[in-house]
């Protein structure tokens, strides 16, 4: 489609090298759907007669029936999906499907095809993140009063409810689906028109192919419009950090599944045994998870560093674009799909989880808060507290049974009343803690929200 000033055949290994039908073919629908208003605007401006444009539209309507029915060769020879259907449909329908390439190039097409992939991406890692997010909020329904251990530095912290746990990777998820819609704005503006690089004297309606195609928009620069990718590195990066969230709640998952932790069970149709040990239940869902995110990033780095070099506007290095594109976005819809269904069905160990919040040291801090309350400064009571720890770690005596006044005239009778989890709980009325009737307002917040979705 190009041979016009060469002499020679394209070397099988440059062929070989260079084409990219073999992944670029899943373009195909966005490919067609560019072409019909494209080739509606030439009609409008002229160039094609209604004759013509029938023609044209018939004809990609039917190459696309064949796609879709399995019966289409996509050929390596003619290196990309956008030349495999431009040639199909000239054998097809003969002179009217030579023209249809009229005022446009594939650099302003393959950019159109990508944006209306991802706008279509978008939408669909959006609904998958809502079940996911749904399905941890049924979670964090079911457990919102059962007492855990919060952890910093994976060292227990300060008693929280399983429920709050669980709310946590809602908001985790409910920022990476704002980053996937806030990048869709950018995604859905229609580079079709700006031809190579500089437009075309033949001066197609912009606005018209923008409008079928469900753009917001047209692109303000010919140029900038071929050369920008920024819409695929923001959504491989929106991607990548969704599935370093999924990473944390699968390592947060691994960890509970221990015999040492022994909080959580996955179901069999989850976990995987041993060739050799027929005691083992493994979490490989969520490994999996945790290892394909070193991938995801790693398309990342793909994705910006095949940018960084380049003058404008288009170079071939743009086609790297795509194997990383498409494969963020597979693995993460997969990767949703396969924790939500996972999530749901996995149950918390509540007995084991209230008994390693047990320990009345984890209420360590509440006691400094109660000297604060009798007016000691926190430094002070902080220092009195850790007398007290001291003692109870030495003595081998749990805290609450320490003699606290003995350490401090600031202790009263009625430090008792510290050591009860469920009032440490309630006593927590600030927006966002872990206070079990806070995490139910979440949970009735979230089910508004999301039905709304
Ligand atoms: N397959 C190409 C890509 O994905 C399409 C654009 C080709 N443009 C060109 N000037 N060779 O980038």
């Amino acid at each position: 489609m190009w041979k016009g000033r060469f002499t020679q055949d394209t070397s099988s290994l440059v062929q070989q090298y260079g084409e990219s039908v073999s992944y670029d073919w899943r373009l195909y629908p966005h490919d067609i759907a560019g072409s019909i208003a494209h080739a509606r605007a030439q009609k409008n401006a002229g160039i094609l007669t209604a004759e013509e444009f029938s023609q044209i539209e018939e004809g990609l309507t039917a190459i696309l029936a064949d796609i879709e029915a399995g019966n289409f060769e996509f050929k390596t020879s003619l290196e990309d999906i956008h030349m495999n259907i431009e040639s199909e449909l000239t054998k097809r329908i003969g002179a009217a499907g030579a023209k249809l390439h009229t005022a446009r190039s594939r650099n302003d097409q393959v950019a159109t095809d990508t944006r209306l992939y991802c706008r279509q991406a978008i939408d669909d890692l959006v609904k998958l993140l809502r079940d996911l997010q749904l399905v941890l909020v049924n979670k964090a329904e079911t457990y919102a009063a059962s007492v855990m251990p919060g952890y910093t530095h994976l060292q227990r912290g300060q008693p929280v409810t399983i429920g709050h746990h669980f709310l946590a990777y809602v908001e985790m998820l409910d920022r990476d689906a704002a980053r996937l819609m806030d990048a869709r704005k950018r995604v859905n503006i229609s580079p079709l028109g700006s031809g190579a690089l500089a437009g075309s004297t033949i001066n197609l309606d912009r606005r018209a192919i923008a409008a079928e195609l469900g753009f917001d928009d047209v692109t303000r620069n010919s140029m900038d419009a071929i050369a920008d990718r920024d819409y695929i590195a923001e959504m491989i990066f929106a991607i990548s950090l969704c599935g370093v969230h999924l990473s944390r709640l699968s390592e947060d998952l691994i960890l509970w599944c221990t015999a040492e932790f022994a909080f959580a069970a996955l179901a069999d149709a989850h976990t995987t045994g041993s060739s050799l040990m027929p005691q083992k239940k493994n979490p490989d869902v969520c490994e999996l998870t945790r290892g394909k995110t070193g991938r995801l990033v790693g398309n990342l780095m793909a994705i910006l560093t095949a940018i960084k070099g380049l003058p404008l506007t288009y170079n071939r290095d743009l086609q790297e674009d795509k194997e990383p594109l498409f494969d963020s976005i597979d693995t993460l819809k997969l990767a949703l799909a396969v924790n939500t269904e996972m999530i749901a069905a996995m149950t918390m160990r509540e007995d084991r989880c209230a008994q390693a919040a047990a320990d009345p040291m984890l209420l360590a801090t509440d006691l400094a808060d109660y000297l604060v309350k009798k007016g000691v400064p926190f430094r002070h009571a902080h220092e009195l507290v850790g007398k007290a720890v001291a003692v109870a770690i030495a003595t081998e005596t749990p805290l609450d049974q320490v003699d606290l006044p003995a350490i401090s005239e600031h202790y009263g009778a009625d430090t008792g009343e510290i050591f009860h989890l469920h009032r440490a709980l309630a006593a927590r009325t600030n927006p966002g803690c872990p206070n079990p009737e806070l995490v139910m307002q979440q949970v009735r917040l979230w089910k508004d929200l999301l039905a709304q979705n």
